[in-house]
């Protein structure tokens, strides 16, 4: 049994980065779960599946095989054998996604995989569901959060750098909108887990949580 950290939180509040940079200081495994559920919702924006039709959705599922693999220490994701990891960050698949994981039947289909990996190495995973449902015995689980309006500024910044339009109202409401989805659902929905350490970084850097959180493994490990 590899010895599991996880981290959850809404979208944007920089978990990935903030992930990425503390699973390379441990030597960990990074997993990024939510491009899981992203591939997932590539396949079904390119099959015209609707995440609300059971029937479709099933049927999909049991077409799709999601595997994960590491090239120089950065997640792969492939579906039905193609890297698809270059095609999931789009808002368009992020919207699917945030729908589509709703499906009860979707969840079930990542749970098995995520705690198989979780298993055999030592990891630091990141989503929405891994402190309160994946790895419920976790011995170090972070509720990592930010207000919708620093996430939303972030955003925003890392889109104008980039040389596209974009609208802060816009995005904030988007936010807003996918934070009711992801904490309001039926199954495995967003939740700081009793025994998460809640970290609001609104008024900190990068570089701060990630020490923050080193801090909390040297003490927890
Ligand atoms: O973290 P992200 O934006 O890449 O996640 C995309 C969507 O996937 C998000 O809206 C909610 C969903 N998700 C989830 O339901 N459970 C997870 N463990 C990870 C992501």
């Amino acid at each position: 049994m590899g010895f599991n950290i996880a981290i959850d939180g809404p979208a944007g509040a920089g978990k990935s980065t903030i992930a990425r940079k503390v699973a390379r200081e441990i030597s960990f495994i990074y997993v990024d779960t939510g491009a899981m559920y992203r591939a997932i919702a590539l396949y079904f924006l390119r099959h015209h599946v609707s995440p609300d039709m059971e029937e479709q959705v099933t049927q999909a599922c049991n077409q799709i095989e999601i595997e994960i693999r590491y090239e120089n220490q950065e997640q792969q994701v492939f579906l039905n054998g193609e890297n698809v990891t270059s095609y999931l960050r789009t808002e368009e698949v992020g919207n699917m996604a945030s729908v589509s994981s709703a499906n009860p039947t979707v969840r079930q289909k990542l749970l098995d995989l995520q705690r198989q990996i979780a298993k055999k190495e030592n990891v630091l995973m990141d989503g929405r569901d891994i402190g309160s449902h994946v790895l419920p015995d976790a011995p170090l689980k972070i509720y990592l959060t930010a207000s919708a309006q620093t996430r939303a500024q972030r955003r925003y910044r890392e889109l104008t750098e980039k040389g596209i339009p974009c609208d802060l109202e816009e995005i904030k409401n988007d936010i807003e909108e996918r934070d009711y989805r992801d904490m309001h659902r039926k199954t495995a929905p967003l939740v700081q887990a009793e025994d998460a350490v809640l970290i609001d970084s609104s008024e900190m850097t990068i570089d701060q949580v990630v020490q923050k959180i080193l801090a909390l493994y040297r003490e927890y490990c």
